[in-house]
């Protein structure tokens, strides 16, 4: 896509003349930035920032605060991709209100374009209720991590006919309750071209093979920054943690051995100002 803001009705127009959609995670300006430069449509504030950046087990601690701070850092990055804000576990759970009030706490304070919350079939309601109060959703069905652990685990899902059927129910209830796209992760690749096939709205899939409306990608994961675990469906462009760990391992031993700064590093003194200032120190 061009050089524009991308809206919603952009993200829909892809679908229907068979554009790929691409999406990748951000959690701060410069990444955004170069999510923004590399022409990707959709920047992905994710609670995976939860894992990724803060250093925590899963994404289940992550909070409001949380990403009203990393999503404004973010939104300073993106002037053409849409931003979406992920709604951190509990803050969409307990009440549609309490829902729908923050959900418009991450789009008035923390500036994103959208939003978006885990769950099908039953979370429907809730995402019909933002979406009324004026706040474009996107959905996230098959592996949603927040419940991972109801899950079984990181695990593929919709592996029989019956929990396979599950999901295209789902992505058919978040159809109806009015999101404009939707997240599928983790599914045999076959169920991902099926549930695209079952809507109207792009699917854009992690783990849920090629036939679907697009890809997305925990930046990190992809660029090989957070390697602790890699999930089968990531592909790593490249690994940047061991050139970063080297430089830093070279400006420790210039440091050591006052090699850096060297003299283009360096201020330098007049030689007259040099020996005022040793005279006044005698
Ligand atoms: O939080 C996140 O990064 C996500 C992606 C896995 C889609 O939800």
């Amino acid at each position: 896509m061009g050089a524009k803001k991308i809206t919603i009705q952009d993200v829909k127009q892809a679908k229907k003349e068979s554009r790929k959609l691409t999406m990748v995670t951000a959690y701060d300006y410069p990444f955004g930035l170069m999510a923004d430069e590399a022409g990707v449509d959709i920047v992905l504030v994710g609670d995976s920032l939860g894992m990724v950046v803060l250093g925590l087990d899963g994404t289940v601690e992550v909070t409001m605060e949380h990403m009203i701070h990393h999503i404004k850092a973010v939104v300073r990055g993106c002037k053409n991709a849409l931003v979406v804000g992920d709604m951190p576990f509990m803050s969409y759970n307990t009440s549609i209100r309490e829902a729908i009030v923050n959900a418009g706490r991450l789009m008035k304070e923390g500036g994103c374009d959208v939003v978006k919350l885990e769950g099908g079939v039953d979370f429907a309601p809730t995402v019909e209720a933002i979406v009324k109060a004026g706040i474009p959703v996107q959905g996230h069905i098959g592996l949603t991590p927040q419940t991972a652990s109801a899950l079984g685990g990181f695990k593929m899902q919709g592996k029989d006919a019956q929990a396979a059927r599950l999901i295209v129910d789902d992505a058919k209830a978040l159809e109806d309750a009015g999101v404009f796209s939707m997240i599928l992760e983790a599914v045999p690749a076959p169920l991902g071209e099926i549930v695209a096939k079952a809507v109207n709205i792009p699917v854009i899939g992690i783990g849920a093979g090629n036939k679907v409306d697009g890809q997305v990608l925990v930046t990190h994961d992809m660029i090989g920054l957070f390697d602790k675990f890699v999930p089968k469906f990531v592909k790593q462009y490249t690994k940047i943690r061991p050139i970063i760990i080297d430089a830093m391992k070279a400006y420790k031993k210039e440091v050591i051995e006052e090699v850096f700064p060297a003299e283009e590093h360096s201020f330098n003194m007049p030689e007259k100002t040099l020996e005022e200032l040793k005279e006044s120190l005698k």
